[in-house]
């Protein structure tokens, strides 16, 4: 599109997109049943990664109808869905123009979807629980008689958790005592409640871009702006350098950061890039919200240099934890290091909210956490041989798919073709069997389209099932039909 063509669609009294031209960009025999939501899809994957701009006036139906091949009704649906999503305004007597939904300031949490029976799930990046899970809670519930005697609130934690935790960052390279520890219910419990503490509405949160959904919608909730710059795994001393600029033209308040592998891209921090980060930020008064929760995932043997913390002065950095990577999300353990009287801040507004954590849960953390580094060697072990299934599977059946191979995390950030919409692929994918989460979900501002997150959690059969309906998808995208995933697990 050029600038002219586009000021042209654009235009009160313009002729507005042609019908052939979105034909075109639409790809004639895309479409799929049920053709209009197909169609409304279409169109907004257009809209979302700027091929068709914003306030362009569409093609009446009657032409847009017989330039797909489709009837009218099914022309009139999908405005209609667009209309009704926010992707497009009807104005009266002269069409229907596109637009973007409108930042609603809230967006619905990122809450996995109930496991469906035949659903392959690559929506989300949660490994499934090991063994040790189940003998953690048979030894914490022989331990638990030592504390039913008390009254059961303990709002900064298990003193034997907290403890415990502040070994593992001592032996990271970041002296750290029990009293710096807060137990807090999960990474994103943790998360939240240091938003919280750090920012209110209007405040600047630098953030990385893609970087995990849920914090961007903390940020949202707390009507706080975030500013994102972006993360590219080759070029990570280009983040330091771009959040150092942020920070100082939008005079941030905070930063939210996954320096290990982070959620989506695997891009992490040297150590080198760590100091200058914390040095930038430090000196602009930006505190450090670091999300460690992928740090265990090294999965090329590599050291992973130390927490960001150590770099800091205290209290620049907030680090953040959990077993939910390195173990189970179900455990729903995580912890907070920080300095009092942040965390004092911190505990008092959580105790407040939670009375405390769970007793039980926090003896098989702490039951975990002593066997960790010998569960970790198989949990590695099977991330590993996972990705290296994924990555072969995708690259033999979709060989114009960029597929980088991550040394660490739980994901593949994959780039599509051109022409090839993740959110457009996600809703095709879903009927067949296949769950995912368009790369859209991962960006500020409608970015990522042409991206996909593909979790390596999953075992060898789901990803080579997922990847044949993908490839599947792929194909009804270029005119061919699609066909149903032939593994139903
Ligand atoms: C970067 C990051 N932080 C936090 C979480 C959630 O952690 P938890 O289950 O401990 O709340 C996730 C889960 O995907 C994540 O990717």
């Amino acid at each position: 599109m050029t600038t002219a063509q586009a000021l042209e669609w654009s235009a009160p009294g313009g002729s507005g997109v042609p019908a052939d031209r979105l034909a075109t960009l639409l790809g004639r025999d895309t479409l799929h049943p049920p053709l209009y939501a197909s169609l409304a899809l279409g169109v907004r994957a257009l809209v979302a990664d700027g091929r068709l701009p914003v306030g362009a006036r569409l093609p009446a139906e009657r032409d847009l109808a017989a330039a797909l091949g489709v009837s009218r009704v099914t022309v009139s649906a999908a405005y209609r869905r667009l209309r009704e999503d926010g992707w497009a305004d009807a104005r009266q007597g002269s069409g229907t123009w596109t637009r973007l939904p409108e930042a609603s300031g809230v967006v619905a949490a990122w809450i996995p979807g109930a496991p469906r029976q035949g659903l392959l799930d690559l929506a989300h990046a949660a490994p499934s629980g090991p063994p040790e899970v189940a003998d953690a809670y048979t030894a914490a519930l022989a331990a638990l008689p030592r504390y039913l005697p008390g009254h059961g609130y303990l709002p900064e934690g298990l003193p034997e958790l907290r403890a415990r935790v502040a070994e593992r960052y001592t032996a990271r390279g970041l002296p750290t005592t029990a009293e710096q520890v807060l137990v807090v219910p999960g990474a994103s419990g943790g998360v939240t409640a240091a938003m919280r503490a750090l920012c209110g509405a209007g405040d600047r949160v630098v953030v990385e871009h893609p970087g995990w959904p849920n914090a961007l919608d903390v940020l949202a909730v707390l009507r706080a702006r975030p500013v994102p710059v972006a993360l590219d795994p080759g070029d990570t001393a280009a983040f330091v350098a771009g959040a150092h600029r942020a920070a100082r033209q939008t005079a941030a308040r905070a930063a939210y950061l996954v320096p290990d592998f982070s959620n989506p891209t695997g891009a992490s921090l040297s150590a080198q890039d760590r100091e200058r980060l914390v040095v930038s930020l430090q000196q602009q008064d930006v505190t450090v919200l670091a999300d460690e929760t992928m740090v265990d995932l090294a999965l090329e043997g590599q050291r992973v240099p130390p927490p960001l913390a150590a770099s800091g002065r205290p209290g620049a950095v907030v680090s953040i934890g959990s077993l939910s990577k390195s173990v189970w999300a179900g455990v729903r353990v995580g912890w907070m290091r920080a300095e009092r009287p942040l965390l004092s801040r911190v505990a008092a507004a959580m105790s407040r909210e939670h009375g405390a954590m769970p007793v039980l849960d926090q003896l098989a953390a702490c039951a975990l956490l002593d066997g960790l580094d010998a569960a970790l060697v198989r949990r590695r072990e099977q991330l590993r041989e996972q990705r290296d299934v994924l990555v072969r599977a995708l690259r033999t059946a979709l060989p114009d798919w960029g597929v980088p191979v991550p040394d660490g995390g739980l994901a593949l950030w994959c780039s599509l073709p051109p022409g090839t919409s993740s959110s457009v692929l996600a809703d095709t994918c879903e009927p067949l069997g296949l769950r995912l989460a368009s790369g859209s979900r991962f960006g500020t501002g409608h970015a990522f389209d042409d991206r996909l997150r593909l979790p390596f959690t999953q075992p060898p059969a789901v990803l080579r099932a997922a990847v044949d309906v993908l490839a599947a998808a792929a194909g009804a995208s270029a005119g061919r039909a699609p066909a149903r995933s032939p593994l139903v697990l």
